[in-house]
């Protein structure tokens, strides 16, 4: 991808990091697990790479990590769209503004950001999030909520919300690039902490239309996260 290209679409993965809640299982940090013989990051990386609408894929990750991702990751699985490996930061959102920084060299029309930790997504979602965030701005992938959910005090029930309206936010996450520059600024700003992207969005009071991703994007976030993901690993396999 050369500098400054019309209409670019630039992923960040960030991969920064410690796995803390998988900590009891693994000896390293879980994007470099492996699953059905790959490392997960890999799975992950290899989705964007397969989907035609990316042009760049920008990973900020562990500094003593760079090396190895470029090493045993990018070279071994042919993924020559990525364009640069980088330091992330302490906090999920910290890593993907050092991502954010180091692609308006890129001068990119939109930016996409997804979790190294959700292996299965499918370029399909990814491309139509792009599609989305190109015309309307902003675009959230998410399942809506199978389950009622409680808003819960010191063991008892406040509210009881209406599950109709309820999605569970997945990734990516995916805007026009000036966007959730200005959303990321704003946040410095305001040491303002969220969980995703689309939060930092909402708070401009821009509008983020949302897509269903599925099931199966799930985050790989506990030891059982893990066994479930083995599985879908087998399913996918098999099909
Ligand atoms: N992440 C990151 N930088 C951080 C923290 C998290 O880039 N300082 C990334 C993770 O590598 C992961 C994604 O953000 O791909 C989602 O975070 P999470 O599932 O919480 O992963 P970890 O923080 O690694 O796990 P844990 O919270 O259990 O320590
Ligand atoms: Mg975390």
């Amino acid at each position: 991808m050369t500098t400054g290209e019309a209409n670019s679409v630039i992923a960040i993965i960030p991969a920064a990091g410690t796995g803390s809640r998988l900590q009891a299982v693994l000896n390293r940090p879980k994007q470099f697990a492996e699953l059905g013989g790959k490392p997960i990051l890999a799975h992950t990386l290899l989705k964007f790479q397969h989907c035609k609408v990316v042009d760049g894929i920008i990973i900020p990750t562990i500094p003593k990590h760079i090396e190895l991702i470029r090493h045993e990751i990018l070279g071994p699985f042919g993924l020559d769209k990525v364009l640069d490996v980088i330091p992330g930061g302490e906090s999920r959102q910290a890593s993907v503004w050092q991502g954010l920084t180091n692609a308006r060299k890129y001068n990119p029309e939109i930016v996409a950001v997804h979790d190294a930790a959700r292996p299965f997504i499918s370029p399909d979602i990814i491309a139509e999030s792009v599609q989305v965030a190109r015309k309307s701005g902003g675009c959230l992938t998410a399942v809506p909520v199978n389950d009622t959910v409680k808003r819960v005090q010191e063991n008892q029930i406040v509210d009881t919300l209406d599950r109709t309206e309820l999605w569970a936010a997945q990734t990516p996450q995916t805007f026009r690039f000036p966007l959730l520059v200005r959303a990321f600024e704003r946040a410095l700003s305001e040491q303002f902490t969220a969980t995703d992207e689309s939060m930092l969005v909402e708070r401009l009071g821009e509008p983020v239309q949302v897509i269903p991703g599925s099931a199966r994007n799930m985050k790989i976030t506990t030891p059982e996260d893990l066994k479930i993901a083995e599985a879908i690993m087998r399913l996918v396999s098999n099909s």
